[in-house]
């Protein structure tokens, strides 16, 4: 039974700073998604991470800091520049992650042996209140099991880990963002590449830096970083899956792939209002009806859930939207989680 604590409580959270502090992972809120959090200097505790989630190793963790001051009195990186130090500056503590040049003190098993190390300093207050009160890093992969839809809430982390033995989730509310963070390498004074599109939109990123600044954007299960016969889990093919069949198709495309298939018993996912309409769509949910990117993001994965849960819904058919701004980001996901047709 995973025990859900109440962060106003201290004894509760010396409960999770003492399971924290044997090497446990708890699950914790970010703004971002829940993380499953663990000591990110203990082997033993990140392979207690990679044991619950069912992820491979070839997989990297992203390592929490409290902010660029422990990041230096820790000594987990070498070879920070300007850039980064102006992409901290702008975006920490927040959904941006950056990846280092990694020192020896930060374990193999969490870079999958990689000599960067991804880093970010989160912004919700109970993530923050557990750094603080722990004084070393933990890394906190999406606390979900492999490939399945990342978690925005202490119920749908249950849901996910509880049956494989979870301890722990601390309730912290709804993630304010509902997506991941961007994570970011630097690759020169004036050229960074977007490693995976996330909650900070390249817009956002080019605004900080200046428009002279080159984006490079890693291509979803390209694997660059990883050996080609094991695409690295986050930038492959098939993730943020719901269990029932998810297409992604152009507004213009919906009616006659509905005229075209056998399904009768059809969730819309919209991201903004459409005009669409078949009599094989039973529920339609638009993410935005005021057209607010923020606001879409922050319930894609709770509502591909609460979709996937429906009993009377068979497939869900996601209707494309523009690639601007955290466009990018969510048509990531849903490219991910869709099936080839
Ligand atoms: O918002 C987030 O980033 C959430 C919350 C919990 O902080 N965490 C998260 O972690 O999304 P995860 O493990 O689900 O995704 C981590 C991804 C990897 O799949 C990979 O794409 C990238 O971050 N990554 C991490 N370390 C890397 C490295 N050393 N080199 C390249 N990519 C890395
Ligand atoms: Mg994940």
């Amino acid at each position: 039974m995973t025990i859900l604590i109440n962060p106003r409580d201290g004894n509760q959270i010396e409960f999770v700073l003492r399971r924290l502090r044997e090497d446990e992972a708890v699950a914790l809120p970010t703004e971002t998604v829940y993380g499953l959090a663990a000591r990110a200097l203990s082997t033993r505790a990140l392979a207690r991470v990679f044991e619950l989630k069912a992820r491979p190793t070839f997989d990297p963790l992203i390592v929490h800091v409290l902010d660029w001051e422990q990041l230096e009195s820790l000594q987990l990186v070498e070879g920070y520049t300007p850039v980064h130090q102006k992409l901290t500056r702008a975006f920490w503590p927040g959904p941006l992650t950056l990846l280092f040049q990694k020192s020896q003190r930060v374990p193999d098993l969490c870079t999958a042996s990689t000599p960067y190390v991804a880093l970010r300093a989160p912004s919700h207050p109970v993530f923050r209140k557990i750094l603080e009160n722990l004084k070393e890093p933990l890394a906190a992969p999406s606390a979900n099991r492999f490939k399945s839809i990342s978690p925005t809430c202490a119920q749908d982390v249950v849901d996910e880990l509880g049956p494989f033995g979870l301890v722990a989730v601390v309730d912290g509310g709804v993630s304010s963002k509902g997506i991941e963070s961007t994570v970011v390498k630097v690759l020169s004074n004036d050229q960074i590449e977007i490693v995976r599109q996330g909650a900070i939109s390249q817009e956002d990123l080019i605004s900080c830096l200046g428009a002279s600044t080159r984006v490079l954007v890693r291509k979803s299960g390209s694997g660059a970083v990883l050996p080609k016969e094991h695409e690295a889990p986050g930038q492959s093919a098939i993730h943020y899956a719901p269990k029932k069949p998810l297409y992604l198709l152009n507004e213009d495309e919906v009616v006659a792939f509905l005229n075209n298939s056998s399904w009768t018993q059809v969730a819309l996912l919209e991201i903004f209002p459409s005009h669409i309409q078949h009599p094989a769509i039973r529920r339609r949910e638009c993410l935005s009806p005021s057209r607010f990117w923020s606001e879409a993001a922050a319930r894609l994965f709770a509502t591909m859930r609460l979709l996937d849960r429906d009993p009377r819904i068979d497939v869900l058919l996601a209707v494309r939207c523009s690639s601007e701004q955290l466009g990018a980001a969510i048509l990531d996901r849903l490219e991910r989680a869709a099936q080839k047709h």
